[in-house]
């Protein structure tokens, strides 16, 4: 009997009846939302695993932190390619070669180009500093939204995780947690509160999400 044959079977058939939702995290930046989810789906045992942590900056925190814990990494950016078309296609084959299920965004400073949201519809979560729908849109990113927020002079701000769809931070809402603003916040006050409600927010809705998709 051909014994390699006999291996690779196995495995197929393993691949095909095992229902863990496949997970690429989307990154550019420190991580720490990354590794919450991280965390997260070890000590609450969910049927999900990180499979891919895809960014557009390969030295990031997010992408160390990745190959620190054998999570496969892919350093994707326009500029490895002569058009935006090719690059997002292949972005597209890359997802769909590692089977993917479901895309989580966490820090990643660029728009997913839509064939990937076409690719992959209801199936791309981000997480926002800030409760929407204000304060999202074109620009509305890191200490831009904090400092928007208490410029406003709001009394409280917050995290909010949404789907993904072809405009910025239009997606549904899934999930949103709210921050009171302190007086004397700065901008780095605000979003440290933010950021810590956030990596209990992402798991919580991430969770949500899975347990709607296996049921
Ligand atoms: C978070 O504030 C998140 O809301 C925004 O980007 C930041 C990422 O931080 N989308 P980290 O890389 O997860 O620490």
């Amino acid at each position: 009997m051909d014994r390699s044959y006999n291996k690779i079977e196995k495995y197929d058939l393993y691949r095909m009846t095992d229902n863990t939702t496949r997970l690429a995290v989307f990154c550019s930046g420190t991580g720490s939302n990354f590794q919450a989810i991280f965390y997260a789906l070890k000590k609450k045992k969910l049927n999900a695993e990180i499979v891919l942590c895809l960014s557009n900056r390969s030295q990031c925190g997010a992408m160390e932190f990745a190959r620190l814990n054998g999570i496969a990494t892919l350093h994707l950016t326009e500029k490895q390619f002569t058009s935006f078309h090719e690059f997002a296609e292949t972005m597209v084959w890359c997802l769909r070669a590692k089977r993917i299920d479901i895309i989580v965004l966490a820090g990643y400073m660029r728009k997913v180009p839509d064939a990937v949201v076409a690719a992959f519809p209801e199936k791309i979560i981000n997480i926002h500093p800030a409760l929407l729908p204000k304060f999202g849109g074109e620009g509305m990113y890191g200490m831009n939204v904090h400092s928007a927020v208490l410029d406003a002079g709001e009394t409280e701000s917050g995290a909010t995780v949404h789907l993904v769809n072809e405009e910025y931070d239009k997606g549904r809402i899934l999930l949103q947690q709210k921050v009171p603003v302190l007086p004397g916040d700065t901008p780095d006050t605000l979003a440290a509160r933010v950021l810590e409600c956030e990596h209990c927010l992402y798991p919580e809705a991430l969770e949500q999400l899975l347990s709607k998709l296996h049921s």
